[in-house]
């Protein structure tokens, strides 16, 4: 319910207050709520339509769970919402010591706290109880039991979510501009008739098949050989690019109808063996409009000659990712925490471009528990790409 009908707020420590997952009413409401923040472009009816059309894609259908703090002496369906999030179950993988296993994690979102309602410790409270929750919730089918980690994307620097656990990971990123159409030098030219567009089904032959998973799996497996700790990734499958795309396409629908709708879902390179995939993001300012690369797919070089060849191969795709951010009057085209290699690519095409570290949004946080199941207290996370933001 909308209106607070208790008559006084309880304290965020009141031995009343219970997380509990919304009704399919109580999550509508607490869209409602959340749609000062977050609702963007789109009026609140199509935001609300916007959010089911997320939460119908197979990434999330069965996994997606709306929590909201409430007074438990309120009977269901009349109470009121003290603060709300959304957690995302995932598949993960973990290595340690040599061994590869499947996992499952969750991902949180939406973090909410109505404005008159903040400051009184709700959200505090909420991201207590759920620290406990997602520990067993929706782990009665795996192997473990028991989750041993979970991530979040914080909007609100590094400091509010370490207090419960979530401590801040590499968040880091370059940017470039848009670029209309230009001619090129023979090389770059003779790069760019190598680079092809990808649609949907492209991104799932060349960026999320068996072969790439198997690969991930390896280099965890190594990794976890080679350096004391466990090593973490979120499944990169192609589940996560639908989801994103559900996003682009939903509001190209709307608020675009005259543009053809954005199929073009990524570049890649086949001699080089290097794809990207990426997705549009239409926010309300310049610097909400963004063409985000969810992922990059490369082999390491094993020659000089192979190195370059990747780089070039790299930087031609980074310029047809900039001439879609210009169709698409984005503001510029992101991707988060560059390889080296990628760096030298972007090198290639601006030699003012630098990584940027972010101290207040989107920053890459995880909680960590597998201490607690023997499994010590350092971890990795691979694989720290855009495609995971939830
Ligand atoms: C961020 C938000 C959820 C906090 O909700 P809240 O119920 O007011 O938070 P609490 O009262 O539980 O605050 C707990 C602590 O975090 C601190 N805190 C609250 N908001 C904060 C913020 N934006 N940045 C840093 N610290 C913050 C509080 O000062 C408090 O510290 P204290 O325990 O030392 O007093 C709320 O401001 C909100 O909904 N903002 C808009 C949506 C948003 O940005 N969500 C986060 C997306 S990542």
């Amino acid at each position: 319910m909308i209106a607070a009908n208790i008559p006084t707020l309880p304290p965020g420590d009141s031995p009343d207050l219970i997380l509990v997952p919304a009704t399919p009413e109580e999550r509508i409401t607490s869209i409602k709520l959340n749609s000062i923040a977050w609702k963007g472009l789109l009026d609140i009816n199509t935001y609300i339509e916007r959010e089911d059309h997320l939460f119908s894609q197979k990434l999330t259908r069965n996994g997606l769970t709306c929590w909201i703090l409430v007074d438990k002496s309120e009977p269901e369906g009349e109470r009121t919402i003290l603060s709300s999030c959304e957690t995302y179950q995932k598949k993960a993988l973990l290595a340690h010591s040599g061994k590869v296993e499947d996992v499952s994690t969750h991902g949180i979102g939406s973090v909410y706290s109505r404005p008159e309602f903040r400051g009184k410790g709700y959200a505090k409270r909420m991201l207590e109880e759920l620290s406990v929750k997602l520990d067993t919730w929706k782990m009665e089918k795996e192997t473990r039991s028991r989750s041993l980690f979970t991530v979040l994307f914080s909007d609100i620097g590094k400091n509010f979510y370490a207090q419960f656990g979530w401590m801040p990971f590499l968040s880091s990123h370059i940017d470039l501009p848009p670029l209309a159409k230009q001619r090129l030098s023979n090389g770059a030219a003779a790069k760019e008739r190598e680079t092809r567009d990808l649609l949907a089904q492209d991104v799932q032959t060349c960026i999320c098949n068996e072969v790439v998973i198997n690969k991930l799996r390896d280099r965890l497996r190594d990794a976890s050989l080679s350096s004391t700790g466990s090593k973490i990734a979120i499944m990169p499958d192609f589940d996560h690019f639908v989801w994103h795309w559900a996003r682009e396409e939903f509001f190209a629908k709307r608020l675009m109808p005259q543009h053809s709708p954005p199929v073009i879902k990524g570049a890649g390179n086949d001699q080089a063996r290097v794809y990207c995939s990426w997705t549009r993001n239409f926010g309300e300012a310049p610097e909400d409009k963004v063409l985000y690369i969810l992922r990059w797919v490369y082999d390491d070089p094993t020659s000089a000659e192979e190195e370059q060849n990747l780089v070039e191969a790299m930087a031609a795709i980074l310029r047809r990712a900039q001439q879609e951010a210009d169709e698409w009057k984005l503001s510029k085209v992101e991707f988060w925490n560059p390889t080296p290699l990628l760096q030298k690519a972007v090198a290639m095409l601006d030699s003012d471009a630098r990584v940027v570290h972010r101290e207040k949004s989107s920053i890459s946080s995880l909680r960590w528990t597998g201490a607690e199941q023997g499994l010590g207290d350092d971890v990795e996370w691979f694989l720290n790409e855009k495609y995971t933001w939830c």
